[in-house]
Order: structure tokens, then C-alpha cells, then sequence
């Protein structure tokens, strides 16, 4: 995700423009810029959040009545000034940024290397402005047409602004996939990813579609199809706050990107997974496919919800590459002189990319010879420049302290690579393999499916806000699961939860059971599901209350539990990504009915940069 902010008309430009930027910093924040029109084009970008811009060109020549600003999250290169938005096209004369990501963009910039075309960043961005600019030269047409036509070939998601240097006070943008809005101004207008850079001088707004591609003038507001037909714009009222805008309309952003895991996954999956096709694109794998295949073991290296991550992952490799994993705490991994055979794989496993005891645990592994990959979210972050290859997970900036979207979008990851890797290694049948692409796209429907019907978790909220303690208990795949949920629980609500294998109960802690303890179960049909029917019958025997999250259709859970969540039916290797989302949701809702702060829960930090 990434911020674009627009202005044109009579005011000056660039305060408004970085004003708006900081308010699109919960989209993005690894580097930002400005390109102002002002007789000519002028640029200024760096890496960095937009107040170190602002404090950079303190003094530049500022004044300008359009403009347009970028604050970004790198996907495409990552975070430095040459990568950062606005770019500018090979003759000078555009200046664009881009919030999306051009799947083909490979595709385009051979082209323009054939036609002699250099790159000044690693951007899929400034691939599709030259293409632009080419197509303008090529065929001499207006920037307009230029634009339609270039779009036609681009296969990915995208808004772009763009300036021109020969019409300087005309903003052309267009989207697909990516939100835009436009403000309508008294003889002026304001763009953004949302509306928050306009609310404070307009609340009409235009909410620009798909394929649609808008020519903005301080005047002058003109919509129009890929097909050059004008669309009548549809001026919309805004009733939203600025905070609700920056939580897409969500109380919080936890809830918020909760709600974001259909999209994420699907971005996680986007371009890599083609289940038709049966192909896994992962080049920053592909390259290490050989030293995953024949390594001795691979170590899964983490932190907190990242390590639930891991946990889930080590059942995963296991069933389909036949491979030895071990999963460590990276605090415990770096301190205890671990022993590291040359061939081992590490996979570092974290949302920020900054966690510092999974940062030391690797470059410690790394001087011993073993091979670091690492699922990161951060792109560009210290663990993921320390690796030695990987795959980025795509989720963008994760703002709730809490990790969700995050620990879902890695599942998706470590399931692309185990599977890629066990269908290189024969591990894994040519049909269980197809099924499994085909179940693992699927799955962005099945969470959105999930959240909407989820609307009793905030009933049962209330019901067991006042609780002491939780036990979270679960079998094979969805044992990491209970673990992830009842952290959930302990770090928005500060009750007291844990999370056991459901079996684990007859060694101890079934003591614990009487019926002021709810226990949820994370009980999907898999091939524990009978083992878990008894274990659930054990607890109400105790008098234990027995929340079950359950596979849509389980009348026979659904009948002994007091309460059930429900998710659709998966393979147990993928359930995970289902079956966490109620966990989620049931922390969350107990939190707010707690009245605690659920972004920024007490005692803790988002990324735990200390050891
Ligand atoms: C999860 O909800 C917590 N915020 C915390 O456990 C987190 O997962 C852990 O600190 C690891 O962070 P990372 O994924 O950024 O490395």
C-alpha cells in the first residue's frame, strides 16, 4: 500500500500536499515525495518519513498550484531515494507516482531496453511511465491517450497521478485495484488514496473505479473509460471522521486489517500462484530450491506470533518435503551456541523485519555457513537484507500491535515454498499438489467468507469478557493455532491465556478445569477431529465451558460445545489461515468490550527492536 495525494487550483500546492502525505502515513512511510509544476517540473524525494522530506527542502523553491506527493511502501526495490516516488520519465517532461504493483513489468521493460531505454531505479513504476512516454512519442497522441493505450497492456493493480510539463495545471490519473479519490473544490481539486487529505477543504467527493482514468483541472473534472467514453462522475457526501478515514471506516486498525486478510493473502498469492497453470513463482526461493532440497534440516527462526507462524510450518514442510524442521525461538537460538552444520536452512520468519533477537540469531547462523531465507514483510528491512534470499509477504504496513493480517499472509508464503519445494522433490503427488494450488487460491474467498459470519464472536465477546483465565487447546496443524490465539487474547484483553495440545490436558493442566474456565478448541475437520470430540468431551465432563471454532456443517461439535465460531471446510494444511481469523476476532471484540486500547496495547511495542 502507499499514499498518493493531488492538488490543483488556486491554492499553493505543496502544504497541502504534505499535509495530506502525513496523514497517509499508516499506508506507508519508507520514503516520500513531491513533484511540483510551476513553469517546469520540479522533484524533490527521499527515503524516509515524510517530516524528513519536509525538514530536506526547507528553503527549495516550494511555490506551485498542482502538485502531487507519494508516500510509499516499497514492493518493487526497496526503500532509497532513487526508488522513491514521484519518477520522472526519460525526457524529463512526466513526473508520476504509483501506489499498486505492474505484474508484467518485466515484460515492459524489456521492450523499452530494446528500445535503448536506461532506469535510474529498481521501480516497476518507472517502467510504466517510460512505457507511457514511449507510446506518446510513438504513436505522437496526447499524455491522455498515451496513458488508455499503455494501460491496456498492464496486467497488475495501480493509481497513478502524472504531470506534464506541457500542461501545467492538468493532473491525469487513473486506477484499477488501487482506491482514489477526488475532492471537488471551488475551482479547484484534490486527489488521494482516501479522503483524508481533502476532508478539512471539501466533502464532496468522486470515488474513481476501475479502469476509469480521470483528467483533473482546477476547473474541470473529466472521467472517462479505457475505451475514451466520458462517465458522468458520481459526487458523493462524506459523512467520515479523518480517524475513521485513515481506518477505512474501522473502529481500529486492528479490526481493520483483520478484515484486510482476504486482500492480503490474495496480494500474497498474486503473481507467484497460478493453480491452472500449476506453477509457484518465487524467485527469490527458486534460487535456493537446491540447498532447501538436500539441506540436512531447516530451522524455523521467530519471534512471538511470526514463531506460531514457524510452528505451523514445520507440520507443512514436514508432510510435504519429507524434511527435518526445527523451529527456535530466536531469543533462545542466539544465546544458547546453537549448533549449525553448513547445509542447514534457516527461515527467518517476521512482520517488521527488525526484530532483534531473529536479526542476531540469523547473522549469527549466517557466519556458521547455513543459508538464511527470510519471510519478511518489510521490504527492505534489516532481516531481509541479511537473508540471503526469501519471499516478501505483501500484507502492507500492519499498524495494530497485535499481528494478524501479518501471521496469515506468512502461513500463505511457507505454504507456496513447501509446496514448490515438494513437488521439485517428488514429495508430493502430482494431484495432491494440483488440489492443493487450486484449495490455496481459493482461500482469500474462505477468509472473507469466514468474516462475514462473524457476527456472533462479538456476542460471545460479552459473554466471556469477565473470564480469568482461557485454555486454547489443539491438535496437528491447529495446535500453533491455539497458541496463536490465546497470545491474541493475553496481549489485547491481559487475560490470562494458554494454548496447549488438546492431548496435553490428561498431563496437568485438565486441573485447571471447572466452569468458570472457557476453553476454546480449535476443532476443523482433520485427521485429529475424533481425538479432538474426545478431548472436548473430557472438559465438559469437568464442567469446563467449550468454545469450538468448527468446519461449516459440524452438527456434532456444534451440539456439545456451549458456542461455536465456524470457518469453511480446508485442507488441515491450509486451515490455519481460516481457522485463526475467529481467534483473532474474539480477542479483538473482548478487548473493545474491556474498553482497553486494542491498537496499542499496554507494555507493548510493534516492532521489538530491543533484545
Ligand atoms: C504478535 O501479535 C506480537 N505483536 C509479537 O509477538 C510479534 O509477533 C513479535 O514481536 C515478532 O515480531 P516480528 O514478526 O515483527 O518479528
Amino acid at each position: 500500500m502507499c499514499g498518493i495525494v493531488g492538488y490543483t487550483g488556486p491554492r499553493e500546492a505543496y502544504p497541502i500536499i504534505i499535509k495530506g502525505l502525513k496523514r497517509l502515513e499508516y499506508r506507508g512511510y519508507d520514503s516520500t515525495g513531491v513533484a511540483l509544476h510551476n513553469g517546469g517540473l520540479k522533484v524533490y524525494k527521499k527515503k524516509g518519513k515524510v517530516a524528513e522530506l519536509e525538514d530536506a527542502i526547507v528553503g527549495k523553491d516550494l511555490h506551485a498550484h498542482v502538485g502531487i506527493g507519494h508516500t510509499r511502501w516499497a514492493t518493487h526495490g526497496e526503500p532509497s531515494d532513487r526508488n522513491a516516488h514521484p519518477h520522472r520519465s526519460a525526457s524529463g517532461k512526466l513526473a508520476m507516482i504509483h501506489n499498486g504493483i505492474i505484474e508484467n513489468y518485466n515484460q515492459l521493460k524489456k521492450e523499452l531496453d530494446n528500445l535503448g531505454y536506461s532506469f535510474s531505479s529498481e521501480t516497476d513504476t518507472e517502467v510504466l511511465l517510460n512505457f507511457i512516454e514511449e507510446i506518446k512519442k510513438n504513436n505522437q497522441c496526447d499524455l491522455e491517450e498515451a496513458v488508455r493505450v499503455a494501460l491496456k497492456r498492464v496486467t497488475g493493480a495501480y493509481v497513478i497521478l502524472l504531470l506534464d510539463e506541457d500542461n501545467p495545471d492538468t493532473i491525469i490519473a487513473a486506477r484499477k485495484g488501487s482506491p482514489l479519490v477526488i475532492g471537488i473544490g471551488k475551482n479547484e481539486h484534490f486527489l488521494g488514496s482516501d479522503a483524508s487529505p481533502m476532508l478539512e477543504y471539501t466533502k464532496e467527493v468522486v470515488y474513481v473505479n476501475d479502469y476509469e482514468l480521470a483528467i483533473v483541472k482546477p476547473d474541470e473534472l473529466i472521467l472517462k473509460n479505457l475505451g475514451n467514453e466520458k462517465i458522468t462522475p458520481y459526487v458523493q457526501k462524506l459523512d467520515l471522521e479523518l480517524a475513521a478515514i485513515e481506518k477505512g471506516g474501522y473502529d481500529h486498525f486492528m479490526l481493520k486489517e483483520i478484515f484486510e486478510q482476504p486482500q492480503t493473502i490474495y496480494d500474497c498469492l498474486r503473481g507467484r500462484l497460478d493453480a491452472s497453470e500449476g506453477t509457484i513463482t518465487m524467485s527469490g526461493i527458486q534460487q535456493y530450491a537446491e540447498d532447501i532440497m538436500t539441506a540436512n534440516r531447516i530451522i524455523m527462526v521467530a519471534c512471538g506470533t511470526s514463531w506460531h507462524a514457524g510452528l505451523v510450518a514445520e507440520y507443512i514442510f514436514e508432510e510435504l518435503c519429507r524434511i527435518n524442521v526445527e523451529v527456535e525461538y530466536a531469543s533462545e537460538f542466539r544465546y544458547r551456541n546453537p549448533i549449525i552444520n553448513k547445509g542447514d536452512v534457516i527461515i527467518a520468519i517476521s512482520q517488521s523485519g527488525e526484530t532483534a533477537d531473529t536479526l542476531v540469531a540469523i547473522e549469527n547462523a549466517k557466519e556458521k555457513g547455513a543459508i538464511i531465507l527470510g519471510v519478511v514483510n518489510v521490504v527492505g528491512s534489516s532481516i531481509a537484507r541479511t537473508s540471503h534470499g526469501g519471499a516478501y509477504t505483501h500484507a502492507g504496513p500492519e499498524i495494530g500491535v497485535a499481528s494478524t493480517k501479518a501471521f496469515t499472509a506468512q502461513l500463505a508464503v511457507l505454504t507456496m515454498i513447501a509446496l514448490k519445494i515438494g513437488y521439485i522433490k517428488g514429495t508430493i503427488s502430482q494431484d495432491r499438489y494440483m488440489n492443493l494450488l487450486n484449495e490455496l487460491q481459493q482461500i482469500p474467498e474462505k477468509v472473507a467468507w469466514t468474516l462475514k459470519h462473524s457476527s456472533t464472536i462479538k456476542t460471545l465477546a460479552q459473554k466471556y469478557k469477565d473470564a480469568h483465565d482461557f485454555l486454547y487447546l489443539g491438535r496437528g496443524y491447529n495446535f500453533p493455532v491455539a497458541l496463536e490465539g490465546a497470545l491474541k487474547l493475553k496481549e489485547i484483553s491481559y487475560i490470562h491465556a494458554e494454548g496447549y495440545p488438546a492431548a496435553e490436558m490428561k498431563h496437568g493442566p485438565i486441573a485447571l478445569v471447572d466452569e468458570n474456565l472457557p476453553v476454546v478448541f480449535v476443532a476443523t475437520k482433520d485427521a485429529y477431529y475424533q481425538k479432538v470430540v474426545s478431548n472436548i468431551q473430557e472438559i465438559k465432563a469437568r464442567k469446563g465451558k467449550v468454545i469450538a471454532v468448527i468446519t461449516e456443517g459440524d452438527e456434532s461439535i456444534a451440539g456439545m460445545a456451549d458456542d461455536v465460531m465456524i470457518v469453511p471446510e480446508a485442507d488441515e494444511i491450509l486451515a490455519p489461515m481460516l481457522s485463526v481469523v475467529p481467534l483473532q476476532l474474539l480477542a479483538y471484540y473482548i478487548g473493545v468490550a474491556k474498553e482497553y486500547d486494542v491498537d496499542k496495547p499496554r507494555n507493548l511495542a510493534k516492532s521489538v527492536t530491543v533484545e
